[in-house]
């Protein structure tokens, strides 16, 4: 892991750098002192003598080679515009931090180091406009950081401390179509929920979306948060229950959000489960053709599922999630604390997802799901969680990464689904998603054994897992003959065959084409479904 500074020059990127570094107890290496050194010029000398394309070149051969040794370094001002410099250092674990300052502090700085600043030689007005000039420029890649310091408004010691403060949190990045966003993972977070997403957002207003259970819990620490930083908040309540999931509960929100007077530099944050995530995402992508959005998902399945990939939207009272838009986030916060306030039956419900991970695409995360010693009321409370839950959200992450809009790979995450949404169907979803999702996901590992992919030792081990952990497998309650129909009605409706998801092994999922339910009717029999 490097912990790289990135800014304007005259920022701080050094002294700060050098701080942390001592701090940290790792090596520092400026990026910009490291080529002037090795080639015995100035960057001015070597901007004079050989050119920016040349220089840039450079540079990023430099910057390659020091990101191979972990440590802090401090980039030159223009080493990200590279897009594949860029991409190298955010496709790593790395922090990428960006420092900014006033601009009296850019040009008092820059008139000290009078020049040594080869893009910046004019004076006076001329000095200001270039120097807009070039952040402006620059602006998309400052954007990109995972957080921002303003280094104007701190002494270095004490921007130092917000860094650390910072990267003491996991973080996931995940890269969208337009960028990437940071995903912060830790305990006790919710308290400095402001510092979080100012380092990140800039704006005033922040309308919270939440609901009366969720709200009841965590929604005056939330407004805290916000309030003592830089933001207005206004809380806005939605309903509990998928039955509020509707175009009805958007128009509400729609409501409160012109109230508030929300316009396009304000952000929605959606602070609950699933429900809250869709229908606060949803509003964000349509209010006023689309603001920001951050989540702050508060259910281990919302957590793992529902707050990455950017589906958002509603039900119809002709079928589930049938309106919506895909709206990425600027940020997601998951807090581990708010878990332990979770019913046990959502945090069974999120573990079908959460197992699911493990299943398709992650061998290791099914290792410690079976060498973990509690059982799931004590998961919330243990040290365990945030390793297991970091890998289990990125296997999602990267699927939808490599599928955005749902092609083809995002197929694999229906492992578990075809059976699971006919038993949703035939129960009239009284039983629950995840749970429908974990007898489906029972049934599945056995079908990939009879067609002769999955060895048998492995679904052994899968079966050990459903007992040690008590999750809902067996089809007793259900009858073959409403099954069968719901699946066909779920099947894609250009095709001739039955595609399911199967394993070859643990941790690798494969799409299984069948001509006829003929073997999945044999299996359900086999299984103890109803005739
Ligand atoms: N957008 C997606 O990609 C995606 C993926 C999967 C599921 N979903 C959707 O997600 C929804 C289900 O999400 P869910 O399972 O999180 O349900 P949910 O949002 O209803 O939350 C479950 C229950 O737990 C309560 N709760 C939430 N957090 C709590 C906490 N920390 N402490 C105590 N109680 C808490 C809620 O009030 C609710 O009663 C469905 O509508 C589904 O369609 C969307
Ligand atoms: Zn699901």
């Amino acid at each position: 892991v490097n912990i790289i500074l990135n800014g304007f020059m005259a920022t701080g990127k050094t002294t700060i750098g050098q701080c942390l570094a001592k701090r940290l107890k790792l090596p520092f290496v400026d990026l910009d002192q490291t080529i002037e050194t090795e080639q015995k010029l100035t960057i001015s000398e070597l901007f004079e003598q050989y050119g920016e394309t040349a220089f840039r070149k450079l540079e990023t051969e430099k910057l390659n080679e020091v990101l191979e040794q972990n440590g802090v370094i401090a980039l030159g001002g223009g080493a990200l515009t590279n897009p594949e410099n860029l991409k190298k250092v955010l496709q790593s674990d790395n922090y990428l931090i960006g420092l900014y300052c006033s601009m009296e502090d850019i040009i008092a700085r820059t008139n000290r180091d009078k020049g040594i600043r080869p893009l910046l030689s004019d004076e006076g007005d001329n000095l200001k406009i270039s120097i807009t000039n070039l952040l402006e420029k620059r602006r998309s890649v400052y954007n990109q950081c995972d957080f921002q310091v303003d280094t104007s408004q701190y002494s270095p010691e004490e921007s130092t401390e917000k860094i650390l403060q910072m990267i003491r949190n996991k973080q996931t990045r995940i890269q969208v179509p337009d960028g990437y966003y940071p995903i912060w993972m830790g305990r006790q977070l919710l308290q400095n929920l402001g510092e979080l997403i100012a380092a990140r957002c800039k704006g005033k207003k922040i309308a919270i979306i939440t609901n009366p259970v969720v709200g009841g819990f965590y929604l005056e620490t939330v407004e805290k948060a916000l309030q003592s930083t830089e933001f207005e908040t206004k809380s806005i309540l939605i309903p509990d229950g998928e039955e509020g999931k509707s175009l009805e509960t958007v128009n509400k929100v729609y409501d409160e959000l012109t109230a508030f007077k929300a316009d396009r530099s304000s952000i929605i944050l959606a602070l609950g489960g699933g429900i809250t995530g869709d229908i606060a995402g949803f509003a964000a992508a349509t209010y006023m053709r689309g603001i920001r959005f951050i989540q702050i998902p508060t259910t281990l399945l919302a957590m793992v599922d529902s707050s990455v990939g950017g589906k958002t939207g509603v039900n119809l009272p002709q079928g589930k999630n049938l309106v919506g838009a895909f709206k990425q986030p600027e940020l997601v916060v998951m807090d581990l604390e708010v878990l332990k306030t979770l019913p046990e039956r959502e945090i069974i419900n999120g573990f079908g997802e959460f197992f699911k991970h493990g299943l398709i695409a992650d061998a290791e995360l099914v290792r410690q799901i079976v060498e973990y010693p509690g059982d799931l009321s004590t998961l919330p409370y243990t040290e365990e969680l945030e390793a297991m839950l970091s890998r289990s959200l990125e296997v999602k992450a990267n699927i939808v990464q490599r599928d955005p809009f749902e092609a083809n790979e995002r197929m694999l995450l229906n492992f578990g689904h075809t059976l699971g949404h006919a038993i949703e169907k035939a129960t009239s979803y009284t039983i629950a998603h995840g749970e429908a999702v974990l007898i489906g996901m029972a049934f599945a590992a056995k079908l990939s054994t009879i067609v002769g992919k999955l060895p048998i030792e492995e679904y052994t081990l899968i079966e050990n897992i459903y007992k040690k952990y008590n999750l809902p497998y067996t089809l007793h309650q259900f009858s073959i003959h409403d099954l069968i129909n719901y699946m066909q009605l779920d099947k894609k409706k250009n095709t001739d065959e039955y595609r399911w998801i199967l394993l070859r092994r643990i941790g690798e999922g494969y799409i299984e084409t069948f001509p006829s339910l003929d073997q999945i009717t044999e299996l359900l029999h086999k299984s103890g479904a109803r005739a």
